[in-house]
């Protein structure tokens, strides 16, 4: 079980979604006289989402094998290929069901001899999709795609999770990732004033240049490719779809004054792009897992890197020579920031923890500090500036967002709804608000400068609109 990710626990959607999409499909028509194919709709989804999908969907499935397009199942994951239509001998996914192949799936259970064979026939069959689009929507072939809208694409009951944040440089719009879409919501009441069309499945990143004029978006499809869109703020026109990741793209960062941009991927390598013209500048293959977490140090002189390998790394963006490894973390790294000024390195994980490191080449064995939380730690971030009201805010999956002054010395609150995961944290240019997203589509704005109260509470609702609820007293600031 080496290969379990107990990150899966907190991105698992929108294969669920795609789920929900293919269900209501008419089952296909029979043939008389003959046994009834076997319907994958009825008989074997069910069947996956029950014993398998808890593992492998989401945006990091387990051994990189998503079940959930016909694309991903056939395709298999680090073990090559899962099932060759018409072939139920050949392919790994009937061998790791009898256990000829260990472990045997699902784990620490067993389909029995009837299921087995069930999917084996289905297999037999041609491992066909009763369903007309097969499985993901508009695939994009280099294209840029429209996001399809929540009511096409199946998913309208359902609120997608908000997955990155980020302010613009300004202060005036709050940049918010979810399916396929990227909403601008107005940072003073909330309200949605743009929508954009995101990259393939759940956006998982957001990040605007200092100089404000590109939105870049990352995304993409679980074990088939990586996508980042980078926008025109004046236009709002996409102006390049960086597509050479060809795994889910996790992470952005725009070098400090600069059109550079670098992204973190699944496929456990971190890119830099010249954003304007789409070339890549650099392919870094420093760690052995996924990229999770990229950021720029402020003066762009390095770039931090944090992997599912445990570990982070500081770069050299000029030499691309690695300066530091940090390898404090007992699990997968998730997040990754830099304080203002660049002497403080804030390092999350699926251990449950932020680490603080002091910012200083060749002395940098271990942390300052270790703050915990109940889950993993989704996000973190730093405030702009040093002084007072400077913070320091991480978000975990454990529904807190955890408020501290600058240097992370002091706690300041635990800020909550308590419904549900928090998935991404931002704070506003002048350290006033807080804001976090959350699995069931929300953001919420807390006051910074005041006693930390939630003031705003903004539910991005499926169709694209939003419902904007005044926090009262009573609810604020617990
Ligand atoms: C609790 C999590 C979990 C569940 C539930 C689960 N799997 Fe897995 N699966 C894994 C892990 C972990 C691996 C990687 C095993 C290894 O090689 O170390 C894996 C690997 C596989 C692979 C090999 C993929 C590849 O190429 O790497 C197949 C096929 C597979 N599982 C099928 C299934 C099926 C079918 C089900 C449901 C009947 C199922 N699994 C349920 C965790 C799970």
């Amino acid at each position: 079980m080496k290969h379990f990710r107990p990150l899966l626990a907190v991105l698992p959607l929108p294969a669920l979604l795609l789920l929900a999409a293919t269900r209501s499909v008419q089952p296909a028509a029979q043939t008389p006289k003959q046994p009834a194919p076997v319907s994958y709709t009825r008989q074997i989804l069910p069947l996956f989402e029950k014993q398998c999908n808890v593992c492998h969907s989401g945006s990091a499935p387990a051994s990189g094998y998503a079940m959930t397009t016909r694309e991903a199942l056939l395709k298999g994951g680090r073990h090559g290929v899962a099932i060759v239509p018409g072939k139920s001998n050949e392919g790994t996914f009937v061998k790791y069901l009898t256990g000829e192949l260990k472990p045997k799936m699902p784990p620490g259970g067993a389909l029995d001899l009837d299921t087995i064979n069930l999917i084996r026939r289905w297999i037999n069959e041609g491992a066909k999709f009763d369903s007309p689009t097969g499985g993901r929507p508009g695939a994009g072939g280099g294209k840029i795609v429209p996001a399809a809208p929540a009511a096409v694409n199946g998913a309208a009951q359902q609120p997608a999770p908000v997955t990155a944040l980020a302010y613009s440089p300004d202060g005036k719009r709050l940049a918010a990732g979810g399916y396929r879409v990227v909403r601008l919501l107005d940072a003073q009441t909330g309200q949605v004033v743009r929508k954009l069309s995101g990259p393939v499945d759940q956006v998982q990143a957001v990040a605007w240049s200092s100089d404000g004029k590109r939105l870049a978006v990352a995304g993409g499809a679980a074990g088939l490719e990586g996508e980042v869109l980078v926008y025109d703020t004046l236009t709002w026109l996409p102006l390049r779809k960086l597509a050479e990741h060809y795994e889910v793209v996790y992470a952005l960062a725009w070098k400090p004054n600069t059109h550079e941009l670098a992204t973190g991927s699944f496929d456990k390598t971190a890119r830099v792009w010249d954003a304007d013209t789409g070339k890549v500048v650099k392919v870094l293959k420093t760690t052995p897992d996924a990229v999770m977490g990229v950021a720029y140090s402020p003066d762009g002189k390095m770039l931090a890197t944090a992997s599912l390998d445990r570990s982070a790394k500081l770069i050299d963006t000029t030499t691309w020579k690695r300066l530091a490894a940090l390898t404090a973390h007992q699990d997968g790294l998730t997040r990754v920031a830099f304080n203002h000024d660049g002497t403080l390195l804030a390092t999350a994980g699926t251990d449950k923890t932020v680490r603080l490191w002091k910012v200083e080449i060749g002395k940098m064995e271990n942390p300052l500090r270790t703050h915990n939380a109940g889950d993993t730690i989704t996000a973190c971030a730093f405030s702009n500036g040093g002084g007072d009201n400077s913070l320091f805010v991480y978000g975990s999956a454990d529904t807190v967002v955890r408020a501290f002054n600058g240097d992370a010395t002091q706690h300041r609150r635990d800020l909550r709804d308590g419904k549900d995961w928090v998935y991404s944290v931002a704070l506003s240019p002048d350290s006033r608000t807080i804001a976090a997203g959350t699995h069931d589509g929300k953001v919420l704005f807390w006051n910074a400068a005041d006693e930390m109260k939630l003031v705003r509470a903004v539910s991005l609702l499926p169709g694209g609109g939003a419902k904007v609820e005044i926090a009262t007293s009573k609810e604020a600031g617990k």
